[in-house]
């Protein structure tokens, strides 16, 4: 009598267990199954009325088909949860990693990251960095490098007079005076800055652009000195040997006074259109600091010499990184300023 009726309620039970297809329908199969008041609870009061030989055998089948219930109820909810969770998987958005980061970072401007390049090689070979006001006088500007009033050479440098008489400054020479009296010699220091001169501007010329000055004081400078210097930080910017000439050229605060050029990075040497055919790169006026400048300077002449150079770091900028007109630097365009990054 209890075989069938246990048999009935197996039966019973897988067909309704094949109906539940929601956790929530399995969750009420097994209330209704195993429950206080369940088909299995109406059996194990029916067990009293079993005669005593087969109580035992009855009890354990009653056992065996509530745990085989049980086991069935966890094995589809497992299965159920399964499925829930690989359908969530499948209808969520696809993660493609092609995609273009949308979160945008700041990046530095391209004059930032060469004049730190710069620095670091020049720090490396002994020299200082220094700072200096961009609105200086007439006598640092001018007079203290050998440009008198009414010279020439004051020509090649207008710029913008504020109603004290200051100025701004036209040429990072303008902090020599000032750093050869606050170190005296032996000396070795470049300082980076802003310069400004009332320019038209075009593709090559603005009215705001940097230079980086160095200065070397010592006993026995000569211009082969100049000449390392400049070769050896040419080659670690571009990170290959860089050929270096010097050409004649005049400013009063040098003697002699150079042109540096370097080999034409595009070409190597054999000549382009970027070059004009010659091979050879304007970048870098230097030379002998004039005696004039060393005294001016509080420096012993009779013991020491020194050279100077006035790197365009604007133009070296454009070179490096191949930025074809200078006045993108100072536009503000984050399209074209926001591509550089340091590395
Ligand atoms: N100050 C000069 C200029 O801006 C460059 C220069 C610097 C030349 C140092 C010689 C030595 O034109």
């Amino acid at each position: 009598m209890m075989k069938e009726k246990i048999e009935a309620l197996r039966a019973r039970f897988a067909s309704e267990l094949s109906d539940a297809k929601t956790p929530e329908a399995l969750e009420a199969l097994r209330v209704a199954f195993l429950g206080k008041k369940s088909p299995v609870s109406d059996l194990m009061s029916e067990l009293r009325n079993v005669p005593k030989e087969e109580k035992a055998e009855a009890g354990q089948l009653i056992n065996s088909v509530k745990s085989e219930i049980a086991e069935a109820i966890a094995k589809t909810g497992d299965k159920l949860k399964a499925e829930a969770l690989l359908a969530e998987i499948r209808s969520a958005k696809k993660y493609n990693p092609t995609l273009p980061r949308r979160k945008k970072s700041g990046s530095y401007h391209p004059i930032t990251l060469i004049q730190r390049e710069v620095e670091e090689i020049f720090i490396s070979m002994g020299f200082t960095v220094e700072d200096y006001p961009e609105i200086v006088d007439d006598y640092h500007c001018f007079e203290a490098l050998n440009i008198p009033k009414h010279h020439p050479a004051r020509d090649m440098q207008d710029t913008y007079y504020i109603e004290n008489g200051q100025l701004l400054k036209t040429h990072t020479s303008a902090a020599q005076n000032h750093i050869m009296r606050k170190y005296g010699a032996p000396l070795r220091a470049i300082f980076p800055g802003r310069c400004f001169r009332n320019e038209a501007t075009d593709a090559c010329h603005e009215n705001t652009f940097f230079q980086m000055e160095g200065i070397m004081i010592d006993e026995n400078i000569s211009i082969s000195n100049l000449i390392y210097f400049m070769k050896s930080m040419l080659s670690e910017v571009f990170r290959r040997d860089i050929n270096v000439r010097l050409r004649p050229g005049f400013f009063p605060f040098v003697e002699p006074g150079f042109e540096l050029d370097i080999s034409c990075l595009i070409c190597g040497g054999n000549g382009c259109p970027s070059c004009k055919n010659s091979g050879w790169l304007e970048l870098c006026p230097c030379g002998m600091i004039h005696p004039n400048v060393l005294r001016d300077g509080g420096i012993d002449t009779e013991r020491y010499s020194g050279f100077a150079f006035g790197l365009g770091l604007t133009r070296l900028a454009m070179m490096k990184y191949g930025i074809k007109d200078i006045r993108d630097f100072n536009s503000g365009s984050l399209k074209a300023l926001s591509q550089f990054r340091s590395n």
